[in-house]
């Protein structure tokens, strides 16, 4: 007895360094297995819930090795506002494909901080069910931020996701850097990252090879900061699409996209909309200095998105966009219309300001195509500015 009783002393001074009064915690001592077979979703959870009742700053490390998870939701609040995160190894989602809708979730967190690690989505066998076109369920997202406050997630690989790799949802103060996602250019709605209804999110030094937008801003993405993004192929930075719903949206507002290499995607920087009268808007964006290789659309404003052609009424899109600002954005369109405004008759574009553009198709000056855009241009702008 009282060996256990010091064993467990010795145990606790170990876990909770008397110096800096952070306590650790690693998922292996709650049962994971670094096999690539034993499910360790409970042993992850376990660490979790153990860190997250700790008063001081906790730290949960996971070391080398593949875990296997089935799905996991790290839920706060915590007791602390200084979780800390450490993954050495890769986390592996099961074979196959479910109905789960996200994979590994962090949903009311306050303070969290996510080093290093690879998420391993394994969408092979959903997307191979979605280009068959047969009936599949919804897909899973592989990392999802909601609900949360102050996250930092510093040199994560996600790779492979069913669905997105990582949605920002309901969040605040969220940072994203030097983060790497891959995924075929085939995979169908592999997007990078989704933002939405989220405010403070910074992404920066990062790339995304997917086979979607590589970042997505949807309603309510509000201070959103872009910067150093390696992109493509996928289908570019995209700001929607918006108004597709059945009831009004949140708007979108002050977004920055600096220093951004775009190559070989379907759109380079895009704003797009449903044509339909739901109101909106999309406002204060610059995009600046913004290098597109082989860029299909390289900049894209598209208020009449429709698939199919239905439900969208004379094609009016009620969201009201104004203030995007395109400064030194240069390279090569893989199509001959390199710039191509196409605004809501019944809410024309406005603001839209055009400085240094020098965009070549086949090493010849491209076009531009303009259609109810109010603004202006200065600077040298290659193609000729149609505003
Ligand atoms: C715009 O967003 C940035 C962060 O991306 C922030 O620093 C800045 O204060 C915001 N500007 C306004 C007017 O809110």
């Amino acid at each position: 007895m009282a060996v256990a009783t010091n064993l467990l002393l010795l145990t606790l001074l170990f876990a909770i360094s008397p110096i800096t009064m952070s306590a650790n915690y690693n998922v292996i001592n709650f049962g994971a297995k670094p096999d690539g077979r034993t499910d360790s979703a409970k042993a992850f959870l376990s660490a979790w819930t153990a860190a997250c009742a700790s008063k001081n700053p906790a730290s949960i490390t996971i070391p080398s090795g593949n875990f296997l998870v089935s799905q996991a939701l790290f839920k706060g609040p915590c007791n602390n506002a200084a979780m800390k995160i450490t993954i050495s190894g890769t986390i592996i989602a099961p074979s196959g494909y479910s109905s789960m809708t996200d994979w590994i979730t962090f949903k009311y967190v306050q303070g969290l901080s996510i080093f290093g690690g690879t998420l391993d989505g394994r969408g092979q066998a959903f997307w191979a069910c979605k280009l068959a076109r047969r009936s599949c369920p919804q897909g899973a997202t592989t990392l999802r931020i909601g609900q949360s406050k102050n996250v930092l997630i510093s040199g994560m690989r996600l790779v492979n996701s069913e669905m997105f790799h990582m949605v920002i949802f309901a969040s605040n103060g969220v940072t994203v850097q030097g983060m790497s996602i891959t995924a075929p250019e085939n995979s169908p709605n592999t997007d990078g990252i989704h933002i939405q209804q989220s405010s403070g999110v910074t992404i920066q030094s990062s790339t995304m090879r997917t086979g979607d937008d590589c970042i997505s801003m949807g309603a309510g993405s509000t201070n959103v900061w872009l910067e150093r993004i390696t992109c493509g192929p996928g289908h570019g930075i995209s700001i929607g699409s918006l108004g597709g719903g059945t009831t009004d949206e949140e708007g979108v507002r002050n977004i920055t996209v600096r220093n951004a290499i775009i190559t070989g995607t379907q759109n380079g920087v895009r704003i797009k909309t449903w044509g339909k009268p739901n109101s909106g808007f999309v406002k204060d964006v610059k995009f600046e200095h913004v290098t597109m290789q082989n860029v299909q659309n390289p900049m894209v404003i598209d208020q009449n998105y429709c698939p199919g052609n239905v439900n969208c009424p004379n094609q009016n899109s009620g969201i009201k966009i104004s203030q995007v600002w395109y400064t030194d954005v240069k390279g090569s369109s893989a199509t001959p219309v390199a710039v191509k405004f196409d605004c809501s008759p019944s809410n024309p574009c406005n603001g839209i300001k055009l400085q240094d553009i020098k965009l070549t198709y086949q090493n010849k000056p491209a076009k531009s195509f303009c259609k109810n855009v109010k603004g202006s241009a200065s600077g040298l702008v290659i193609p000729q500015s149609c505003i």
